[in-house]
């Protein structure tokens, strides 16, 4: 499938931009042996970790465990999406990127988009102008007096729409059409026909992402009352509400200026233009709507942490808790600010000050503890009735935790807590999981399956065959348990009966590792490490051959079990003898494994 694009093209792509030499302009690389090595880019290090292999043509950090292609580690470093980083890669080596498969009219939508984010633009400019003129001044001081100056509005872009006619006839003056600007979501017909500014008598914050593109607008009302406080630009060719972040572009260049730590998030706005006036570079905000992984997923690009500063009075609200966890499924490590009375960022810092705030974000709690805290402040501990719902509480959001050792650590808190003994809560919590099948449940199923036995066994036999070593032959059949095995196994089958020489790199093309663990483990996998190389390869391969026999074993019981079970629902004699027959072979061949094993 080759992530929407001809099946060779990334192959050249990856063949014209040569990892190590493109790593190499932003990464200082030694070359030791067949490894050149350099300090990770994706965390701090004073020695390096940070491997480079030119010959299968990836990276792998032994430090933070990231590792990629030459087009992963572009999405990482300039903080862009695959797409994009592919047309970085391609104008370097001075391709032309193909068009993408499964879209016909692919060109034409191209050229709307781009036309609507011409008219945005314009509209923006326009709207900043505005601001300086007559009919402006209300919205100018307006803004003043929310405490920004001059700088920080043109940062920002801020401008003002004051009323309904004209920023339509400038952009018509300006040779747009009405329907291009409908398209674009910055007009509308009114029921005489006539067309006018949806924006109308607001305060216009320009939404813009990491390239600078005006996508869509934000729109405070003027005056408070008559109407929503804020409209949006409705979804659009460009704009889709669920995946916007409020200054998502000021974080790109603060990125490319120096090391982020960790990215602030507020719900408006005004909370992220008065967290920069006051210093914090670092805010965005989501928009007041409910999270959504893509927005996980955007801010992951630009750092593993986020520290969750919302308004006073949502921060501990079941539904917010609950929407955090998207940012923690996509392996964000969050914190979260408590913020005093009811306040939001911009009345705190203008409150209380930047120094303040700044003590607020050390005191920031990982998201688990806040959500503890938050259930005990429903309770009086002194009262038993109190303590024993509270207890069930904590509990049932201890279950949801992801793994046995995060629920150690927040049971013994509880138990500290509580003073009930550890064991105790420790069964309690055992009752609950064993007693419902909610997807905290499922997951740690899952967790104890990847761990099990033919699992491993087939890790290592994908993990032998991916980093070639000499005895590492590859089974006839596809005799894989795990989905994701099964597709590798199936994917290094295809390369091998197109006479392709495998290299890991190609790997990246088929697959989302970053988010396909049982991948990920097999291309960073360990081999142990043996006295000598020689008893090393002597051990590999003896269980190697010891993984494939178990695999095929097992492979052959299931089939022997479902061919029982056939026998079993048979319709006639004949059918039941042509399973018979079948099951004789196999019985054969399981005998055979097994005496050729002993
Ligand atoms: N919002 C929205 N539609 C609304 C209200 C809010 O889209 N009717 C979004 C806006 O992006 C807004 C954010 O939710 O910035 C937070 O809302 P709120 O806290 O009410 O606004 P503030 O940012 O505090 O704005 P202000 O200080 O101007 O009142
Ligand atoms: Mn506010």
């Amino acid at each position: 499938m080759n992530k929407g694009y001809d099946d060779t093209f990334l192959e050249r792509l990856k063949f014209n931009n040569d990892i190590v030499s493109i790593i190499g302009k932003y990464v200082t690389l030694n070359q030791k042996g067949k490894t050149h090595w350099g300090n990770c880019p994706f965390h701090s290090e004073k020695t390096p970790s940070f491997a480079v292999n030119g010959l299968e043509q990836y990276y792998h950090c032994f430090g933070c465990g990231e590792s990629g292609d030459v087009i992963k580690f572009i999405e990482k470093l300039e903080s862009v999406d695959f797409m994009s980083a592919v047309k970085i890669l391609a104008d370097t080596a001075g391709m032309e990127v193909p068009e993408f498969i499964g879209d016909d009219n692919i060109k034409e939508k191209k050229q709307q988009k781009e036309a609507i984010l011409k008219a945005n633009k314009d509209a923006a400019i326009y709207y900043n102008k505005m601001l300086y003129t007559d009919k402006g001044k209300d919205a100018y001081n307006y803004l003043l007096n929310r405490g920004l100056n001059k700088g920080i509005i043109n940062r920002f872009g801020l401008g003002v729409s004051f009323d309904w006619v004209s920023m339509v006839e400038y952009m018509k003056s300006k040779g747009y059409t009405e329907e291009l600007l409908t398209q674009a979501g910055l007009i509308a017909k009114g029921s005489k026909g006539n067309y006018y500014d949806i924006m109308a008598e607001r305060i216009m914050f320009p939404i813009i992402n990491t390239f600078g593109q005006v996508i869509g607008f934000s729109a405070r009302a003027l005056k408070d009352g008559k109407y929503a406080k804020y409209r949006n630009t409705a979804q659009t060719l460009v704009f889709d509400k669920s995946r916007v972040v409020y200054a998502i572009n000021l974080l790109k260049k603060l990125k490319q200026k120096q090391q982020l730590q960790e990215i602030i998030l507020v719900e408006g706005q005004m909370d992220v233009i008065a967290m920069h006036k006051a210093g914090f570079e670092n805010c965005v905000a989501c928009m007041g709507t409910s999270l959504t992984k893509y927005h996980a997923k955007e801010l992951k690009r630009f750092s593993d942490k986020v520290i969750i500063s919302f308004d006073g009075d949502t921060a501990g609200q079941k539904a917010t808790l609950r929407s955090l966890e998207i940012l923690q499924n996509e392996k964000l490590k969050v914190y979260v600010i408590s913020m005093p009375d009811k306040l939001d960022p911009d009345d705190y810092i203008k409150k209380y000050g930047s120094e303040a705030y700044k003590k607020l974000i050390q005191k920031a709690v990982p998201l688990n503890d806040y959500k503890l805290q938050t259930i005990s402040e429903d309770f009086n501990l002194n009262d038993n009735i109190d303590k024993t719902k509270y207890i069930d509480k904590a509990l049932e959001e201890i279950k949801r935790l992801k793994s046995s050792f995060e629920r150690e650590i927040y049971l013994e808190q509880l138990s500290k807590k509580t003073k009930v003994d550890i064991h105790t809560l420790e069964r309690d919590l055992e009752y609950k999981m064993s007693t419902n099948t909610s997807d905290s449940n499922e997951k740690t199923e899952e967790a104890k399956a990847i761990k099990d036995a033919s699992f491993k066994s087939s890790e290592f036999v994908l993990a032998s065959i991916v980093h070639k070593k000499d005895y590492a032959k590859m089974p006839d059949e596809n005799i894989f348990k795990n989905q994701t095995h099964k597709k590798l196994y199936d994917f290094v089958l295809k390369g091998q009966n197109l006479q392709k020489q495998l290299k890991i790199s190609h790997i990246f093309d088929e697959f989302d590792v970053e988010n396909t663990p049982e991948i990920k483990d097999i291309i960073n996998y360990h081999f142990n490490t043996y006295e000598s190389e020689d008893e090393k390869q002597k051990n590999e391969e003896r269980y190697f051959n010891e993984c494939i026999t178990k695999l095929n074993l097992e492979k052959l019981l299931n089939e022997q079990k479902n061919i029982v079970e056939q026998i079993e629902n048979a319709n006639s004699a004949e059918e039941k003898n042509k399973l018979m027959q079948k099951l004789s072979e196999i019985i054969k061949k399981i005998t055979n494994l097994k005496r050729k094993n002993l």
